[in-house]
């Protein structure tokens, strides 16, 4: 009969007052008449199921639904006490999340009790009792108020005819619980001074108002702070113009935005989603004393941890004491700021840091006045509740400032865009200050010792350096001349040319990388038994195999189509062999009779990465610390070859299955240099023979054969999107003409979506927003254009800071069949492999 109301999931829980007594004065009527009467006044309702009116009233059992089905707004029961709370909680996902609560502090009991708007258009909650539980009252009487449930999940009071935010009379925004939702507003309205301030439940079972909570510290310059009860628990501090100055991760992403708004009416903190359709919450919470942003993964069905605070010890507010600084990864963590000493030097060292540092000699403003300041990069800016800012100073005339004011301790820019503006200084002790790897900012600390002091010590060492170093120098070269000569007169006594000995010495060296007999090999595999191999690479099947003293190796045989001689390949064996770096696997030597060519390796007991990321079942030994260092150890490692080592090798072939994996998951690059003992014909950036994997090759090389590192790059940035990923990107998708993984990683990330593409396995493990630096830095890799890729080198950094990143621009290579199309249109050639074989194409001359 209500098929027609267009309205599918209205509550059928709403039961309009005035109809109820219609229908208990009609009791005698037959029932059907009634029920159709109610029903075609549901049908015929123009109050919708998202609010309700002053004569309707919203009981157990029943709820208000936001237009678009997000938000749902009802009665809950929590702990064993039948205790029940009126709350809001997501309705468009299946884990029930609440995220605001009415009567936080007063339960109700039973099933009897209600939520209403009286005629002054205050929110009542009634008790079984008929005692209000929590109330809400308006800001001014309207005709017609009724009470809304929004699609951002804000409870509204309005008068039914005026829509303007402005004009409403109350909003459950303005008193958060432990959530903060996009669009809701963290801090102050000065003109009335009303703070909105999250504050975490007790418990999970209850939602009463903890004594931890998030908000806006007003005194001095504003900032961002956690309390535990009345004490600063993290500071996340003041708004430098781009974040927060003690929160380096919140930084310009693909998935929401956030603002700073400081003016004569408010101070406030807020973010938005970019794609409205995503669902992210921050939420507090005093049993595990964090702060975490979650997003809602679809399609796992799951609330995924993107960031959380405090991260670490250093985070603990003003953990080392005034003017103490807090370095992670530094043992101990607290050091004094350079110029301080610790004021309790037993108690420092036993880790007590409480009472921090001061200045190394007595502070005498008239003697030091004029001295200066040392300037500290990278810092978290200490704590600015005894600061005073001036936004609108240069950075000089705050410096001139602070040297005319005895107790000025210390100065900075309070904006740091464009070169920074505006003046903050310090009047007290510097608390919770600690040091960030990427990001952070200048500060500049007045100290007993000057910058023009500091200038000259650096000075004095630089020289210093310099002396010895020129004299360590000249008397190298006197005993090096000293010891030719004395060659000299030995050659002459001997009556041998000093070239020969020259040569003699070079041979010494070649003999560094063993050569080990045929025997010994196949033996040691077991005559290469098909039980002992280990994978086929593009240039020979691997063989595992114990030698006679019980050391594993890994034997690559290459296949015979080199066309190298003897001596050509074990020149280059011997140079590639003295690569070393803990992220490439080791080569112990080779062999090499008549046309067997081989090459003996450390073995790898965790063999290849493709084994752990790409199946479901070892995927999870792989939690996300695990592979973002993976990840790390191959960026070291191909940064290594391109430009630390000698050689400057482009790898030509990186793919996970050549990438292995020692005891402890430490990566280690193998097949590097391959292409360069193996590519034969090749000349400085141009093959005529294209070595690679179809899913790895950047477009230039696979369809004109220029190489370069960045066509390495390029398939670094394919590996880190499937490690990421837990996807291949070649036979990511089943359907031929379906896109491939980068791809999809593209449509994500255009959509605002690219946590999706996240491999689900990582759950627990990983934060999201290390994740999507990496699939950020992914697309950069794998742009169209190799100038617009960023070098290893920048790679690395990219992937240790903090620093803002470039936006990608549209990926090469985003269809699965352009894979082919690109090989085939330039090469009539003889691939047939369609798995992850490398290929070799030789191009028709
Ligand atoms: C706080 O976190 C703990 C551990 O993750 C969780 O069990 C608990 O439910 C959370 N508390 C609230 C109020 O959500
Ligand atoms: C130094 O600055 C403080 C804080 O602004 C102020 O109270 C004090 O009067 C100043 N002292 C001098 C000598 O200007
Ligand atoms: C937002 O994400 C949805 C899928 O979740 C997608 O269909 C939509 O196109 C995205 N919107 C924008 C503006 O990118």
């Amino acid at each position: 009969m209500c098929v027609h109301c267009g309205r599918s999931n209205r509550p059928l829980d709403l039961i309009d007052l005035r109809e109820l007594q219609d229908y208990q004065a009609m009791e005698n009527l037959p029932l059907m008449f009634v029920l159709t009467k109610i029903l075609l006044f549901f049908c015929s309702s123009a109050i919708a199921d998202d609010s309700i009116s002053q004569f309707q009233s919203l009981s157990k059992g029943k709820t208000l639904v936001s237009e678009e089905g997000t938000f749902e707004l009802g009665f809950f029961g929590l702990g064993n006490a039948g205790d029940r709370y009126l709350g809001i909680w997501y309705k468009s996902i299946p884990v029930k999340t609440v995220v605001w609560v009415a009567n936080r502090a007063n339960p109700v009991k039973g099933n009897s009790s209600l939520l209403r708007i009286n005629s002054k258009g205050n929110l009542e909650l009634v008790n079984h009792n008929g005692v209000v539980a929590w109330s809400a009252n308006s800001r001014k009487k309207v005709q017609n108020p009724i009470a809304q449930l929004l699609n951002s999940g804000n409870l509204v009071v309005r008068d039914e005819g005026d829509q303007d935010p402005e004009h409403y009379l109350w909003q459950s925004f303005d008193y958060p619980s432990d959530t903060l939702l996009p669009g809701m507003k963290l801090g102050w309205d000065l003109k009335t001074g009303f703070e909105r301030r999250v504050s975490a439940w007790k418990n999970w079972d209850d939602p009463s108002p903890g004594d931890f909570s998030w908000g806006i510290s007003l005194d001095g310059f504003p900032q961002v702070v956690m309390w535990k009860g009345s004490k600063e628990f993290y500071r996340g501090g003041h708004w430098n113009g781009l974040g927060f100055s003690g929160a380096p991760e919140l930084k310009a992403n693909p998935v929401f935005e956030f603002k700073f708004v400081s003016n004569e009416d408010e101070v406030y903190y807020t973010y938005s989603l970019r794609n409205k359709s995503m669902i992210s919450r921050i939420v507090i919470n005093q049993t595990i004393s964090t702060r975490q942003r979650y997003i809602w993964i679809g399609e796992a069905q799951t609330w995924r941890l993107y960031a959380s605070v405090p991260r670490d010890n250093c985070d603990s507010y003003n953990l080392c004491g005034p003017n103490g600084n807090c370095v992670i990864g530094d043992s101990p963590v607290c050091q004094c700021l350079r110029g301080f000493k610790p004021r309790s030097p037993g108690n420092w060292d036993m880790m007590d840091w409480t009472q921090g540092c001061f200045l190394t000699e007595e502070w005498n403003c008239e003697k030091w006045r004029k001295h200066g300041f040392v300037k500290f990069s990278g810092l978290k800016a200490p704590d600015t509740s005894h600061s005073w800012f001036n936004e609108s100073m240069s950075v000089n005339e705050c410096r001139d400032k602070c040297l005319e004011n005895c107790s000025c301790k210390a100065y900075a820019n309070s904006d740091v865009r464009g070169g920074g503006s505006g003046c903050l200084m310090w009047f007290d002790d510097l608390k919770d200050i600690r040091e960030f790897s990427g990001g952070g900012r200048d500060l500049y600390v007045r100290t007993t010792i000057s910058e023009s002091d500091v200038k000259e010590k650096h000075r004095l060492k630089v020289m210093a350096i310099i002396l010895i170093v020129s004299s360590a120098l000249t008397i190298i070269l006197v005993l090096y001349k000293v010891g030719k000569t004395v060659k000299i007169f030995k050659a002459f006594e001997t009556g041998k040319n000093l070239m020969v000995e020259n040569n003699g010495e070079d041979k010494k060296e070649d003999l560094d990388l063993p050569l080990f007999d045929l025997s010994a090999i196949v033996k040691a595999t077991d005559g290469f038994s098909i039980n002992n191999k280990l994978g086929e690479g593009g240039f020979g099947a691997v063989y595992m195999g114990t030698l006679a003293d019980g050391q594993e190796i890994a034997v690559k045989r290459l296949s015979q189509s080199s066309g190298q001689g003897f001596n050509e390949f074990k020149n280059e064996v011997i140079l590639i062999a003295k690569l070393q770096h803990r992220n490439l696997v080791k080569l112990l030597g080779c062999c090499i009779e008549g046309e067997e060519k081989m090459l003996v390796y450390e073995y790898m007991p965790n063999k290849s990465l493709d084994s752990f990321i790409y199946g479901r079942a070892k995927a999870k030994v792989l939690d996300w610390p695990k592979r973002f260092n993976i990840i790390c150890g191959i960026a070291r490692g191909l940064l290594y070859l391109h430009q630390d080592s000698r050689l400057r090798i482009v790898h030509r072939d990186l793919k996970a299955s050549n990438v292995l994996l020692d005891l402890e998951f430490k990566p280690k690059i193998s097949d590097f240099g391959m292409a360069r003992t193996f590519g034969g014909d090749q000349n400085e950036g141009n093959t005529k023979r294209v070595v690679g994997t179809y899913g790895y090759m950047a477009p230039e090389y696979a369809i004109y054969g220029l190489f370069s590192v960045k066509s390495d790059v390029f398939s670094f940035g394919i590996l880190m999107l499937e490690i990421v990923s837990g996807k291949k990107n070649r036979g990511f998708s089943h359907s031929n003409n379906s896109i491939n993984l980068i791809g999809h990683a593209w449509k994500f990330w255009k959509e605002s979506r690219p946590l999706e593409l996240i491999d689900s396995c990582m759950e627990n493990s990983s934060v999201l927003s290390d994740a999507l630096r990496c699939i950020h830095i992914s697309l950069l890799c794998v742009q169209q254009y190799p100038e617009d890729r960023p070098s290893m080198s920048t790679v690395v950094v990219m992937l240790s800071s903090h620093n803002p990143l470039p936006q990608p621009k549209e990926p090469a290579f985003l269809m699965e069949k352009e894979f082919f199309f690109a090989a085939d249109s330039t090469t009539k050639n003889q691939f047939s492999s369609t798995n992850d074989i490398s290929v070799t194409m030789i191009e028709p001359r």
